[in-house]
């Protein structure tokens, strides 16, 4: 309701603006417990007992400034980042285009971030505040746009961020910064996880792997068979896309990566295609374009175990989590599904 009366002042601002003070305001609200464990809604996957399976897709809160806020929401995780080793500008601005008619977003924000340093000092505040009660915070990790080894990126990332986050995910499908996603090719991406899980030590914390939706039926089966293989623990499909959907906004000519409504079909499509190559032997995790209780119902009938959102909040508000939560449980219940899980892959 007070989102609905806030959108048209909100809309008038650029979209970066409106982000920005959106973080501003939510830095002042008070640290949220997560959603209680729903008997029906909870999902294990990685060993992790997830409230809910619906949570916050990276790139809302890059820096971890708010993911405590943002638990009172509904999400059932919240995910950080991406985050690289050193801190970096990204992009010039403007760099982040609401297609409003499209109910879409372009962005090519190119990492912006301020670096593993400050991210752990956020995250190690979090913990001493929060205690045993904290939400599940996992932790998306990159490569610096002007690193001379990027896969030594990962790594040293993984080493700084294991200990602190419930879950790792390789980030190597963002298109904005050039080159990044060769990382998907059979070869790079074998030397990348090995690096990876070397680095992840005797700590053990999963690692989920989030692709493009931009890939061939060929990439699909060899990233499949290789995460398979070196014991990944999810993939998560997909990222934004750079393919042009027809649109109608004035920004639709814009680089970047293409998230919200118009991503919806592809990044459903892409999901059938690593459930079909995977036969359920690794967890999915489906994002891009949901926006209701019906979008993340469809993933998990697909194979999708847990979903993540982040433009639909542009356009719904943030009431969207705790809707989708309520909607799940309804269209569990119409279809004679006990719990979530049984629900998984069911198409
Ligand atoms: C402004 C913006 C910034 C993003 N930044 C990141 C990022 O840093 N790392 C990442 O893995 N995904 C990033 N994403 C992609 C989202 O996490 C998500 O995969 C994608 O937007 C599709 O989901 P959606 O249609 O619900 O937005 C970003 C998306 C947007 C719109």
């Amino acid at each position: 309701m007070l989102f609905s009366l806030a959108r048209p002042a909100i809309f008038l601002l650029d979209g970066e603006t409106a982000h920005r003070l959106t973080l501003a305001a939510l830095r002042l609200a008070p640290a949220s417990a997560p959603p209680a464990l729903d008997p029906v809604l909870a999902m294990q996957v990685a060993g992790i007992d997830f409230p809910t399976p619906v949570g916050l897709a990276p790139g809302f809160d890059k820096n971890a400034e708010v993911p405590h806020a943002m638990f009172g929401f509904g999400f059932g995780f919240v995910e950080i980042g991406t985050v690289t080793p050193l801190p970096q500008a990204g992009n010039p601005r403007p760099r982040l285009f609401r297609l409003v008619e499209d109910k879409a977003v372009i962005n090519r924000m190119g990492f912006n971030n301020d670096g593993a340093g400050a991210v752990v000092e956020r995250l190690v505040a979090g913990q001493k505040r929060t205690g045993a009660k904290s939400g599940i915070i996992g932790v998306n990790i990159g490569a610096n746009k002007d690193s001379e080894d990027r896969i030594a990126d990962y790594a040293t990332m993984t080493r700084v961020m294991a200990p602190l986050a419930r879950y790792l995910t390789v980030n190597i499908s963002s298109p904005n910064t050039p080159g990044l996603r060769a990382l998907q090719d059979a070869g790079a991406l074998a030397a990348l996880l090995d690096a990876v899980l070397e680095a992840r030590g005797a700590n053990r914390c999963p690692v989920f792997l989030k692709l493009a939706p931009d890939l061939e039926a060929a990439d699909i089966d060899d990233i499949t068979r290789i995460a398979i293989d070196k014991g990944l623990d999810a993939l998560i499909v997909s990222n934004t896309t750079i393919s042009r959907p027809a649109l109608r906004s004035r920004h639709a000519g814009e680089a970047g990566g293409l998230s919200g409504a118009p991503l919806r079909d592809l990044a459903q499509q892409r999901l059938r295609d690593f459930r079909q190559a995977s036969g359920g032997a690794i967890p999915l995790i489906g994002v891009g374009g949901i926006a209701s209780a019906a979008d993340a119902y469809a993933r998990i009938r697909t194979g999708a175990s847990l979903v993540q959102v982040y433009s639909a909040l542009v356009y719904e508000g943030p009431g969207l989590a705790a809707q989708i939560n309520r909607g799940l449980k309804a269209l569990l219940k119409r279809d004679g599904f006990a719990t979530l899980a049984e629900a998984v892959g069911a198409d």
